[in-house]
């Protein structure tokens, strides 16, 4: 049984994910890895399919999956993406989607009030139901009486495990954001589950704010924050704004977790990037703190501990790619990296 198995995937998935399995490699911890390169866009084109069940199967018989990033503008409407996510995310029931967002230097942030830059949180949300779970459809479509309706799905289940787990992940308080005042039946089973939850959970302190408020506060006081838990759709948006108030996309890193089987699913948040894709720039950090979060879910906190402090490192020295200011390609900053360690 592999211990982690790869999909490098698309775009600059390839380029990252090169550099994250540098970094395992660099420590010498025997993992065994299983790379996956198949699967992919083209296969996609020519089979109609890009992740098969025997993929599915090597993926399984792995401890944890690292994907660099599904998506090439040519398939962009066809629904690739979506299958190929979805299908891990369902496959493997991994409800929690945990996403940290650290400001890993002061340079990094728009908030240049010193007061402001101890943002260090974790955004919890939910990545089984919502939204985006694709379950409705187009009526008298094309027509001028085209009516398109997409269903929010939210079960008691899902919401009380996703509360739980955000429990279980926070240092001192848990944020529940939602839009309980607009989106009612929704709204009144997350309310109603966020009660039983903190009752469940009486260690942390709890704090409940509307979406609109919330991307407000993100920005104004982002140190208040520790653990935010949200539905799909809300989670994706607030951790792509807080990953920004971060110092971009490029250092952002994501777990998709399933805190019972202990399957776990590590991607940067970023995608497959086209514009910048076969140019050698992508940046490797959110790949690499990515394998951070992967190497600590193994039980190697050293090295985790490790490759962050080297990725600060290396930020602070000035050493990063041109989204961060630097001048260094993938592959320089990643040597940075393992040099800094
Ligand atoms: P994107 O994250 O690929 O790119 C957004 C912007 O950020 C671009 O300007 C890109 O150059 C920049 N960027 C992203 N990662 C970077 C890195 N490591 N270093 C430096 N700059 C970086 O999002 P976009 O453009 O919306 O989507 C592109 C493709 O990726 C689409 O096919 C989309 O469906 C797919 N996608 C896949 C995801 C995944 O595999 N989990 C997540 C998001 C999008
Ligand atoms: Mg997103």
């Amino acid at each position: 049984m592999a211990a982690i198995s790869v999909i490098p995937g698309d775009g600059i998935g390839p380029e990252v994910v090169e550099s994250a399995l540098g970094l395992v490699d660099a420590f010498g911890l025997g993992l065994d890895v299983d790379v996956l390169d198949h699967v992919g866009a083209d296969r996609y084109r020519r089979e109609g399919v890009a992740l098969g069940e025997a993929d599915l199967a090597r993926v399984a018989a792995s401890g944890a999956v690292l994907l660099g990033a599904i998506g090439r503008p040519d398939l962009e409407h066809t629904g690739y993406v979506r299958d190929v996510l979805l299908e891990l995310r369902y496959a493997f029931d991994l409800y929690a989607n945990y996403r940290p967002v650290r400001l890993w230097h002061d340079r990094l942030s728009p908030l240049r009030d010193p007061a402001r830059r101890a943002l260090d949180c974790v955004i919890v949300r939910e990545n089984t139901e919502g939204l985006y779970s694709g379950i409705g459809g187009n009526l008298r479509a094309s027509s001028d009486h085209e009516v398109a309706v997409d269903a929010d799905v939210n079960t008691r289940h899902g919401v009380s495990r996703i509360l739980d787990f955000a429990f279980a992940t926070a240092r001192r308080e848990v944020c529940l954001v939602d839009k309980a005042n607009a989106v009612r039946a929704g709204g009144r089973l997350w309310q109603e589950c966020w009660r039983r939850a903190a009752e469940r959970h009486p260690g942390a302190a709890t704090r409940h704010l509307y979406v609109d408020a919330a991307a407000m506060k993100l920005v104004t006081e982002p140190e208040r924050f520790d653990v935010i838990v949200a539905s799909n759709s809300h989670g994706d948006i607030l951790s792509d704004l807080a990953a920004a108030l971060a110092g971009g996309i490029g250092l952002a890193p994501s777990a998709s977790l399933n805190p019972e089987s202990g399957f776990g699913m590590f991607e940067p948040v970023h995608g497959s990037a086209p514009d910048i894709a076969g140019r050698g720039v992508a940046n490797p950090f959110a790949c690499l703190l990515t394998a951070a979060l992967l190497l600590r879910h193994l039980g190697h906190d050293t090295e985790a501990a490790a490759t962050e402090a080297a990725v600060a490192g290396s930020i602070a020295a000035g050493r990063t790619t041109p989204d961060l200011g630097g001048t260094l390609s993938t592959r320089e900053a990643t040597r940075a990296v393992l040099a800094a360690l």
